[in-house]
């Protein structure tokens, strides 16, 4: 932190409203930061252009076409040599045993070799948190290893458009919509091994009403998310976010343990 400014990254997809949202408040001093790059996984990602507008830096790698060079010629492309292949796989909780290992292999792969892009684009820039708005991408322990360097202080948060851990994925609203919910929401958690998985930092719900239709759903969602993800920004900024790992017993016996997390008081500024 500079001048108690939390410098903050962002990577994106899209439109980028959720980067709009955080810039505004960064702007407003609903967030005591300031964004200090903005990088995305395509070229044509139109938040790209919000961020230059506002001056702020920006990059892209390319996650279509690494993809598509490595299904041409894998042999031909490097694979980073701190990213080995065997001890991400072991640790990653995207798939399941039951998941094709080759499948595993070659998603894994690609991704390391675009996360490796990432972080050398991300080199020169000294950030405090890593915020996920609206990008589509999920990360490797490749690339959370190497931005969590400190033991239980996570630093990448992400936005999702669901109550999770209802619907992780992609189409949260559209999940919502199709399963009839009669709660919809949006959720800001920290990013683990897994997807959309992460200990919780903040949610809000909004009411469905009968007749809504997914775009209805899908505006009431993005207020919310406009509101939420500043918010649990500046939790973050003013450091009183804490992970604890809890250990429940259910009623038959099982044993559940999470890691959780906790939102400390704010500060008393009145003494
Ligand atoms: C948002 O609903 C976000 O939760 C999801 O992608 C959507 C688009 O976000 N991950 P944005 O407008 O690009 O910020």
């Amino acid at each position: 932190m500079i001048n108690n400014q939390l410098r903050i990254g962002a990577l994106i997809s899209g439109t980028g409203t959720n980067l709009q949202a955080v810039f505004d408040a960064c702007q407003n001093k609903k967030i005591h930061g300031r964004m200090v790059f903005v990088g995305a996984d395509r070229p044509d990602a139109a938040g790209l252009e919000k961020a230059a507008q506002h001056n702020i830096p920006t990059f892209v790698v390319d996650y279509g076409a690494i993809i598509s060079a490595h299904q041409k010629e894998a042999h031909k492309i490097p694979h980073p040599a701190d990213g080995e292949l065997n001890r991400i796989l072991k640790k990653q909780t995207l798939f399941g045993a039951h998941t094709d290992p080759e499948r595993q292999k070659r998603f894994f792969s690609t991704r390391i070799l675009a996360e490796a892009q990432l972080l050398e684009k991300m080199r020169p820039f000294r950030f405090d948190l890593l915020v996920l708005a609206g990008f589509m991408r999920n990360l490797t322990p490749y690339f959370i290893d190497k931005v969590n360097t400190v033991s239980d202080r996570p630093r990448i948060m992400n936005i999702h458009p669901a109550l999770l851990p209802a619907f992780a994925g992609t189409d949260g609203y559209g999940d919502t919509f199709r399963y009839g919910c009669k709660v919809g929401g949006c959720t800001v958690h920290f990013v683990d091994y897994g997807e959309d998985s992460g200990p919780i930092i903040g949610q809000k719900a909004f009411a469905v009403q009968p007749g809504d239709t997914l775009e209805d759903i899908r505006k009431k969602g993005l207020l919310l998310e406009w509101q939420l993800y500043p918010e649990c920004i500046q939790l973050f900024a003013q450091n009183r976010l804490r992970i604890q790992q809890k250990t429940h017993t259910t009623s038959t016996a099982n044993r559940i343990t999470r890691r959780l997390v906790t939102i400390l008081p704010a500060p008393d500024t009145s003494r």
